[in-house]
């Protein structure tokens, strides 16, 4: 046992227009603090998941954390970046320094603000995050990165534009039950399969609805000690984390193999003393559809090549044996980079504690896997929760 998330707070995703990267923070600051019934003044550390790269002016955020409360200032307060995973490396850095004895009672916040920027920067932007001499000039984007995986798979594996579809529309279905998600829209599979003035070709074989959007939101939580959170009203256990960073360069590895992220589940999974079979649901790292397709791989539900078989078989349904991103992932919910892994963190939370959205939670739900990735499966971050009863 590693640390209790005790309350939490999750702004909805979308184009915030009237927001900013400051105002966000503030709200989610306040909010968590607020649900968990815990006083700035009892903070001992806060950590800030903040990916920026360019989408603010506002570099150097950590401190306006500060803003929500008085009783935050001269708090340590730090901000983390990696990539995509942004979100969870601060989650993961507040459980250390619960673990640690440094602290007990951390607030952890993760925000994003991508939609003030122009389409084109945000390509370049996000193309950050990739090797800059191999990939930077990729067109399109980082979709045009993972256009070129999904490529380098149908080569070696076939085809997989059906399963591609299967997942954005199961994605998409589930996102109507989330009223935090972007896209509350069930598209259906035959719109997700076919091209269309609505659903054109973004990169390789990846069309609109097989990317997550371009996104502004936050989510923030409050961890605690495990012993000082058996006393509060709520609190769900982070059993176990793992996290596995890989080599940059997408040409020093076999990239259909998203080896980082097996590493992570693995050392997870250990640590929690579990199998994947244990657990009632995962959220996943879909930024693009044939990312949740390698995952399944990667995190051992499938062998390697058959990802399609986890989805065309109904596994990974709401209602099947593994239900794989209940809230609609972040191809339905959004993806503000800096958000997305504190997100995710809070919505295993709600449905572990019982308080998911009518619509979204899963029955009887008793053990959590999030898996959290930044890059092309470099930054690789595994949490396994569960509620404390
Ligand atoms: N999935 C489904 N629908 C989407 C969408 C997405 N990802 N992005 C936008 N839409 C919808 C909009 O809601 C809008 O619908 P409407 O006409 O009914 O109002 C329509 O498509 C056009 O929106 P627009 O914003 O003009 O689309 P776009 O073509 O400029 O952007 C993408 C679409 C896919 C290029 C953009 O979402 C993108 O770049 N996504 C990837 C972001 C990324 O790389 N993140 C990092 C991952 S590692």
């Amino acid at each position: 046992m590693t640390a209790s998330i005790v309350g939490w707070a999750h702004t909805p995703f979308g184009k915030l227009g009237a927001e900013t990267v400051e105002s966000l923070v503030v709200k989610v600051a306040t909010d968590a603090l607020a649900d968990a019934g815990i006083s700035a003044g009892d903070v001992d550390e806060i950590v800030l998941g903040h990916f920026n790269a360019g989408f603010s002016a506002q570099d150097f955020t950590a401190s306006l954390v500060l803003q929500a409360d008085p009783e935050l200032r001269f708090k340590p307060a730090t901000r983390v970046e990696n990539a995509c995973a942004t979100g969870s490396a601060a989650v993961h850095q507040g459980v250390r320094a619960i673990a640690s004895g440094a602290a007990k009672i951390v607030l952890v916040v993760g925000v994003e603000q991508m939609t003030h920027t122009p389409g084109l920067e945000v390509g370049r932007n996000l193309l950050r995050a990739s090797y800059l001499p191999e990939d930077g000039d990729t067109p399109g984007g980082f979709a045009g990165v993972f256009g070129k995986i999904a490529q380098a798979y149908f080569q070696k594996y076939g085809d997989q534009s059906d399963a591609l579809a299967m997942i954005a529309a199961k994605n998409h279905k589930n996102g109507v039950a989330n009223p935090y998600a972007q896209i509350r829209r069930d598209f259906g599979y035959d719109f997700c399969r076919s091209e269309s003035e609505k659903n054109p070709f973004v990169a390789g074989p990846l069309k609109r609805t097989d990317c997550s959007p371009v996104s502004d939101g936050a989510a923030a939580l409050v961890l605690m000690d495990v012993e000082t959170a058996r006393s509060m009203r709520r609190a769900v256990n982070i059993r176990a984390t793992g996290h596995a960073q890989d080599f940059l360069p997408m040409s020093k590895r076999n990239i259909l193999d998203f080896e980082g992220c097996t590493v992570a589940w693995q050392r997870a999974l250990a640590k929690a003393g579990v199998t994947l079979s244990d657990l009632s649901f995962v959220e996943t790292h879909d930024c693009f559809t044939v990312a949740e397709l390698i995952e399944y791989e990667a995190m051992g539900l499938t062998p390697k090549g058959q990802g399609a078989r986890a989805i065309k078989e109904g596994w990974t349904r709401k209602d099947g044996k593994l239900p794989i991103n209940p809230s609609g992932g972040l191809k339905a919910k959004g993806h503000p980079i800096g958000a997305t892994g504190v997100s995710m963190h809070v919505l295993s939370a709600m449905q572990l504690a019982g308080e998911a959205p009518e619509g979204m939670q899963i029955r009887d739900a008793r053990l959590a896997g999030i898996f959290n990735m930044g890059g092309t499966a470099v930054a690789n971050y595994v949490s396994i929760l569960e509620p404390v009863r």
